[in-house]
Parts: C-alpha cells; structure tokens; sequence
C-alpha cells in the first residue's frame, strides 16, 4: 500500500478534516452567500462543504475536483439534493462562462500548480461583480508541528535516503500581499487578504488523522518522487511522523497543533 492519494482517502476524508471544516467556516462567513447565488466549489474533495452550500442557496452549486475517488464519494450522497452537481475536473482546465456568482475554494489552493492559470479560469466562471473566496495553509512554515516532523524524517537514517528524493507538490507564499497581487494580475480586485495563525489543541491520534487528511497525500503520493516507495518506507514514515507528534504533545498529552492560513476575498 505504497500509493496515497485524495481518491484513496475520500470515504474517511470528511471524520479526519477536522482543521478543514473549521477553517471552511471562516470562509464562509467571510464570503457571505445569499439566497439565490450560484455557486462554485473548487477542489470540493468529499462535497461535504459544497452540500452545506447548498442549504444556503437555491442557486446551483457546483463542486468540482480533480480526484475520481472524491467525486464518487460525493455523488454517492450528495446529488440527491436537488441544485447540486458535482464533477471530475481539474481546476487548470475547467470552461465555465459568466455562469457563479461565488467561488469557494477551501484548503485546496496549495496544491494548485499553476495559480495564474486556475485563477484566469475561476475569473471567467464569474458573472460580472461575483466574487471568490479561497482558504489555504500559508507559507514554508504552513504547520510548525508538520515542518517539525518532516525535520525528524529527514534526519532518520531509516528514512532520509528516500525522503531526500521527496518534492513538495505546494504552493506556500510567504506573505497575504503575495497572494493578493496573484488575484490582480489576473483582473481581480481584492478586498480581504490574511494570514492568520490559528493553533487548536488535539490528542495524538487526532493531530495525526489531521495529517492524513491532508499533508499525507502530498509527503506519502508516490508522484512527488522519483525512487518508487516501498510499503516499509510508508510505514517508518507514519511512525516517526507520530513520535514526533507525541513528543510535541504537552504534559496533559494534547498537541497545540499551529497553522498559518491565508483567507482572501477578491471581486470580479
Ligand atoms: C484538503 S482537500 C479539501 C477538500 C474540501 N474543499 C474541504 O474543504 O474539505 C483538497 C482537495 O483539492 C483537490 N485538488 C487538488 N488539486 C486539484 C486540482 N488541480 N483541481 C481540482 N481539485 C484539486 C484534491 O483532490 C482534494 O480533494
């Protein structure tokens, strides 16, 4: 079971993104739908936000997403809802007209490869004065909890070989300014751009299903490396990604587990 990906992950995805569900919220409020928008829903994953869209709005909403895997599982409970559909698309490369009034993106914006090509393809899926939301961890110090256990495994002699052979597929940007100008130059104007370090206290077994919600589906995806990845080095890795873990946790055993997010608002 060497390969980990978001298609592998969908059924169990919605239990363990816990710090996704918290930050989508601030998103949400931040983007503030109205009854009757039509909205877009970029890397939708499981379509478990998309669907609380949905009760917001009799619009359409629509939740796109480039895993197979994710879309199935949102199919399989989500489309019963009347105004919702959901797609396999990845976001480079998506045709949408004039057509939202809201894009939503959460947690899905560091994995873009190119953002200029993504954002010029959500601009065009805007109506004139629609506007678009996207939450995402932020900077090369995105989780200082993850960073610190990345440190360990490439220090490990049981998994420094491979891991050095390891690169990251995100986009972190350094500062909410950069994010912004990345929105103007392709036409946005933006009126909210922060990045904002939120820290949430957690038990081992639930700072590490946090991880697997998420950063495991870029440290453990075998293409962010070029060796191919046994099943021993997936296992090492998820043991010393744990004990690290455990020796940040504090004396009452829970882990202040720190992300740094941007959320940003831009306007078309
Ligand atoms: C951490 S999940 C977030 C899911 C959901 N938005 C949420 O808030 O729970 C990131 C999602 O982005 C999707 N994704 C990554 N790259 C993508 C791309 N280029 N186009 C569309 N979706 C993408 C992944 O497949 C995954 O489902």
């Amino acid at each position: 079971m060497s390969i980990i990906n978001f298609s592998k992950v969908a059924s169990v995805y919605e239990k363990t993104a816990l710090v996704q569900k918290s930050a989508s919220e601030v998103l949400l409020d931040l983007l503030s739908i109205k009854n009757g928008d039509d909205v877009l829903d970029v890397g939708c994953g499981p379509g478990n936000v998309s669907m609380e869209i949905a009760k917001m709005t009799k619009g359409r909403v629509v939740g796109i997403d480039v895993a197979p895997g994710m879309i199935e599982e949102a199919c399989r409970r989500g489309t019963a809802s009347g105004n919702i559909t959901f797609a396999v698309r990845d976001a480079a490369d998506f045709e949408f007209i004039s057509e939202f009034d809201v894009i939503f993106s959460n947690s899905a914006f560091q994995w873009f490869r190119d953002p200029d090509v993504v954002i010029k393809r959500c601009f065009n899926a805007l109506k004139l004065g629609g506007r678009m939301g996207i939450q995402a961890p932020a900077t090369r110090n995105f989780c200082s909890n993850f960073v610190a256990a990345e440190e360990k495994i490439r220090s490990s002699p049981v998994t420094s070989g491979v891991f050095s052979d390891y690169r990251s597929p995100w986009l972190f940007l350094e500062k909410a300014e950069d994010y912004a100008r990345l929105f103007e130059r392709n036409g946005f104007r933006v009126s909210y751009s922060q990045i904002v370090q939120e820290e949430t206290l957690y038990s081992v077994d639930k700072a590490f299903r946090i991880y697997q919600s998420g950063a495991e589906n870029g440290y453990l995806n075998q293409d962010y490396y070029q060796v191919l990845l046994s099943s021993d080095y997936v296992e090492m890795f998820r043991e010393l990604f744990r004990e690290s873990l455990s020796e940040q946790a504090r004396e009452d055993g829970m882990v202040p587990i720190v992300f740094n997010r941007i959320y940003l608002v831009a306007h078309k």
